[in-house]
């Protein structure tokens, strides 16, 4: 049995600790930065700030419950000495012909990676998603709930693939890229942006919106 340290106190991250659950590992507690916070979040201790990590480094492995990319990236460097934990729900279906799931990562129930993917580290592969065969998912990429990429998709870094959104075979997507809700893609994504609608098009009028969704993953 692995004790494992939830870091982000959120909605996710209580997802994140039912999966821990779920894998008979042991949810030692929760770090957040998060000032106001009492001093359980979900019946589990709320251990301190993440600053506090080292107090607990030599005896737990820890996991970032945060859904935004950019501060799961942060996060991960700035914990350079930690042993990182790898929740894979059980009701995941996982194929063990030549798949890879890098460290660090959070693949949610009934979640299907399938033949020949490779997964980097800290990504999300969300509940009821598809990462179908030969899928390259470079590190920090979010899949969100439902969303399906077909064969041979690759994702660049730190993209986030919006909730029930699809992306057809062949194709790559590249890095810091939002792909809308319900977003159909079936073209290449070459340049960085938000993508929205079916075919999925580039949002003119926003910049990136990296802010949406800071604390919660699902
Ligand atoms: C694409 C997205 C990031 C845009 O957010 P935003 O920049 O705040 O955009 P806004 O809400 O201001 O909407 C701007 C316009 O785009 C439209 N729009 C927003 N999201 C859209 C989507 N997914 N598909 C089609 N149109 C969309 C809005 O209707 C609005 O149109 P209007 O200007 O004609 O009124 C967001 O809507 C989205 O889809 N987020 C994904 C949520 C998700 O997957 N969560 C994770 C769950 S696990």
């Amino acid at each position: 049995m692995k004790s494992v340290i939830v870091i982000g106190a959120s909605g996710y991250g209580k997802v994140v600790a039912d999966l821990i659950q779920k894998s008979n590992d042991r949810v030692v507690g929760f770090l957040d930065d998060q000032a106001d916070l009492a001093d359980t979040f979900i019946g589990y201790p709320l251990l301190g700030l993440v600053k506090d990590y080292s107090n607990y480094k030599d005896t737990a492995e820890f996991v970032i419950a945060i859904g935004n990319q950019g501060i799961r990236e942060k996060i991960a460097a700035r914990l350079w000495d930690v042993r990182w934990y790898t929740a894979i729900h059980p009701s995941a279906v996982r194929s063990d012909i030549q798949v890879r799931v890098g460290e660090g990562t959070v693949i949610m129930a009934n979640a299907v990676i399938n033949s020949a993917c490779q997964i980097g580290r800290h990504c999300i592969i969300n509940s009821g998603a598809v990462v179908e065969h030969d899928n390259q998912i470079a590190d920090f990429v979010h899949v969100s709930v439902g969303a399906k990429l077909a064969g041979t998709v690759s994702v660049g870094k730190a993209s986030w693939i919006g909730v029930g959104a699809t992306v057809s075979n062949n194709l790559t997507i590249c890095s810091n890229c939002i792909i809308g809700a319900g977003a159909v893609v079936v073209d290449d994504i070459k340049e960085a942006g938000t993508y929205v609608g079916v075919p999925a098009k580039k949002m003119e009028k926003t910049e990136m919106k990296k802010e949406i969704n800071v604390r919660g993953g699902g």
